[in-house]
């Protein structure tokens, strides 16, 4: 395309066009979604933000279309940009893992500040003086590695075992661990189901165990924006019949798999909490609480102590 061509168009011209065709589809935010969309050509093309006069590639117009028609029929933005934020990570997402939410940045922050009360120091690792990796950390169904990496980006000395039991979920968990540089180095990468999968001399011994495990029950999905149910791993969505299988199988196995004063950090949905805090408290934990989420929602259940004296 050049600037003489009648078919060229300005990135002006192609931003109202995508947000003109997401408007006519029904996407609630067309202007927020077509910047997105633009962004992300853009920078394949290496062009300059901001350059609405300039006239776009046939490359650029090719990804902008492309990215329009997934999105047109359904495919979450975040799968679409094949990117999302989280925390201080800019993390490669594709339909092989949730696309991590807001709500699991509360428990992020839950998890690491658990560290921290445990003596875990918090900010990066100063490359001259830094210590051996000494704090254990397990990640249940790291998904994307979003809370694993941000324990290891956020907490200096922290050593984390991020699990899933999905070969793809891990392939993408790598793949952003690749691109995490240095503190990538203190995330270990396992295969298996819960616990399963962590070696057995890890028993006794982890500091903090934190998961957002698949908390939906089978009748539950119907209920789901298309965009979630049809897009979304169902293996990271639901948990079986009730919803709370997963956390309960965590709840009980992490009693012998933490530190006498470890903590365990699980999120929830918020109807579960009553039942969630009297497992826990069932299960021996001395100290039960539930942390809410930005909407003021029951999010998140921090049980310490489990063997505590
Ligand atoms: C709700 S997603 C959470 C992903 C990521 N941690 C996040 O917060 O965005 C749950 C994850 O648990 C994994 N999972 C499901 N069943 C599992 C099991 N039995 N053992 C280990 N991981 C499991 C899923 O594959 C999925 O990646």
């Amino acid at each position: 395309v050049t600037p003489n061509d009648p078919a060229a168009s300005t990135w002006r011209d192609l931003r109202s066009r995508v947000e003109r065709s997401l408007a006519e589809a029904g996407i609630s935010s067309p202007s927020a979604e077509a910047r997105w969309i633009l962004a992300e050509a853009w920078d394949q093309d290496g062009a300059i933000e901001g350059a609405d006069d300039v006239i776009a590639t046939g490359r650029a117009l090719a990804s902008v279309e492309e990215m329009l028609e997934r999105r047109l029929g359904g495919e979450p933005l975040q799968y679409v940009l094949r990117g999302w934020s989280f925390r201080d990570l800019d993390l490669f997402v594709d339909p092989r893992v949730l696309i991590p939410r807001p709500e699991t940045e509360i428990t992020a922050q839950v998890a690491i500040d658990e560290a921290v009360k445990r003596g875990a120091r918090s900010g990066p690792r100063d490359a001259w003086t830094g210590t051996e990796a000494s704090f254990a950390v397990a990640d249940l169904g790291t998904g994307s590695g979003a809370i694993a990496l941000s324990l290891v980006t956020e907490l200096a000395d922290a050593e984390v075992w991020a699990t899933d039991a999905s070969a793809g979920a891990l392939a993408v968990a790598r793949a952003n661990i690749a691109g995490t540089g240095s503190a990538a180095a203190r995330v270990r990468v396992v295969q298996g189901d819960w616990f399963g999968a962590l070696p057995e001399a890890l028993r006794g011994n982890l500091r903090v165990v934190v998961s957002n495990p698949p908390y939906i029950s089978e009748s539950e999905i119907d209920d789901l924006a298309p965009e979630v149910a049809h897009h979304e791993p169902r293996g990271a969505l639901v948990s079986g019949p009730t919803g709370l299988e997963a956390i309960e199988r965590i709840v009980a196995d992490s009693v012998t798999w933490l530190e006498a004063d470890g903590a365990l950090v699980l999120e929830l949905a918020p109807h579960q909490a009553d039942a969630a805090r009297a497992l826990a408290r069932g299960a021996g934990f001395a100290s039960v609480r539930i942390v809410p989420d930005l909407a003021g929602r029951d999010r998140v259940l921090v049980a310490e102590g489990p063997r505590a004296a």
